[in-house]
């Protein structure tokens, strides 16, 4: 068996971030998002990847290299625009040859892997095998409704009017038999070649199409608050670690990691929490859900439930919450005077000021 991981996408709901950098190479608890699928298909048994790249292949290639860090053998396909999954599978055709193969969305999060739908396909066999999660909104997603027997009898991308409130996880596992139904797809209403339209196909043709209905966390990191929550689950899960320099005068309460190089001083950290390497925290306060990139400054201000990505610095600011601060951006107060802002905005950026 295979996988094929999309990593490519325009990422636009996440923006400005992603005018520069891929949505997948965000970082969780300072490791990508990328990096938790990549792992979660190596513990499934599986060893070699067709990743699906667009205009950040570079930045992805340089992320991933050849797979080895993760005992993976990884091949990249380059998509020339995001035409859609259904289209990632039709580019993959050649390398996925005759072989079974997860299909894995490069943002998605699954607590607890994939090992036992991937366990399950290989033992039952049927032409495609479904993740679903119950949610509260099924319109804003791929729904599926069951048979019986937990057979997927429909999927529909996105309905209005949805049969269940089991929402398609961005990971599925595929007999060959999808290479056919995916041949036959035409670009939909938004221009792309829709999967859920190749699986209803296969339904319609008669094929085996089941499901497994995970309770675990799952996240579709689409968005900031996407982001945000991920970054929330995932530090619950952390064990405190030093390898940094702590000072005396700083009080670490909870858990909390604090990377090789990093220096905190005079500060108040309530964990969970994760401070990168070389990052230097100084007279603040940290509180809890926050992520902190290496090489960051960050002194005399107060942040919380955020993700602060490499090389930003903050320095002299009120309360942060809720937010995530691009790579080398820099948070500091203006000239005293009357209260005004004064922003460089990156295009699509959002900032809101308190009232
Ligand atoms: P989406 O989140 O649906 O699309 P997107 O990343 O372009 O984001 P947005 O809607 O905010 O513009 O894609 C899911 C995953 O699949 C994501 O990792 C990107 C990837 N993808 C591809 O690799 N190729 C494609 O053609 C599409 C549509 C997505």
């Amino acid at each position: 068996m295979k996988a094929l991981v999309l990593a490519g996408g325009v990422g636009s709901r996440m923006r400005p971030i992603t005018h520069t950098s891929a949505k997948q190479l965000i970082p969780i608890a300072n490791k990508p998002v990328l990096y938790y699928g990549l792992e979660a298909i190596r513990e499934a048994g599986i060893r070699e990847v067709g990743i699906i790249v667009g205009n950040t292949a570079p930045e992805i290639e340089r992320a991933v290299g050849d797979g080895s860090q993760f005992g993976l053998d990884v091949t990249y396909l380059p998509q020339d625009a995001p035409r859609g999954l259904g289209h990632a599978v039709l580019i993959a055709r050649d390398y996925l040859d005759e072989d079974d193969f997860v299909m894995y969305l490069g943002d998605n999060f699954v607590v607890g892997g994939i090992s036992d739908v991937v366990d399950r396909f290989r033992r039952e066999r049927p032409h495609a095998q479904l993740m679903l999660t119950r949610v509260k909104n099924p319109h804003a997603f791929g729904v599926a409704e069951i048979g019986q027997g937990g057979q997927v009898i429909g999927v529909e991308e996105k309905p209005l009017h949805p049969k269940s409130d089991l929402a398609v996880v961005g990971v599925y596992v595929f007999s060959p038999a999808v290479h056919e139904a995916v041949a036959e797809l035409k670009p939909s209403w938004r221009s792309e070649l829709e999967i859920t339209e190749a699986i209803q196909r296969l339904i319609d043709q008669g094929r085996r199409v089941e499901s497994t209905t995970i309770t675990g966390f799952w996240k579709d990191t689409g968005n900031l608050a996407d982001m945000l929550e991920m970054n929330q689950f995932v530090l619950n899960g952390i064990d405190s670690a030093e390898s940094g320099s702590v000072s005396a005068d700083t009080e670490l309460t909870g858990r909390v990691v604090v990377g090789p190089g990093a220096v905190v001083s005079g500060s108040r950290i309530v964990g969970p929490v994760v401070v990168g390497a070389g990052s230097v925290i100084r007279n603040s306060y940290l509180g809890p859900f926050t992520s902190i990139d290496r090489d960051c400054t960050v002194v005399d201000s107060e942040i919380e439930q955020s993700i602060v990505l490499c090389g930003a610095c903050i320095e002299g600011v009120g309360r942060i919450e809720w937010s995530m601060i691009g790579r080398e951006a820099r948070v500091v107060p203006g000239p005293r005077g009357p209260k005004t802002y004064r922003f460089v905005l990156g295009d699509h950026s959002e900032v809101r000021v308190g009232a």
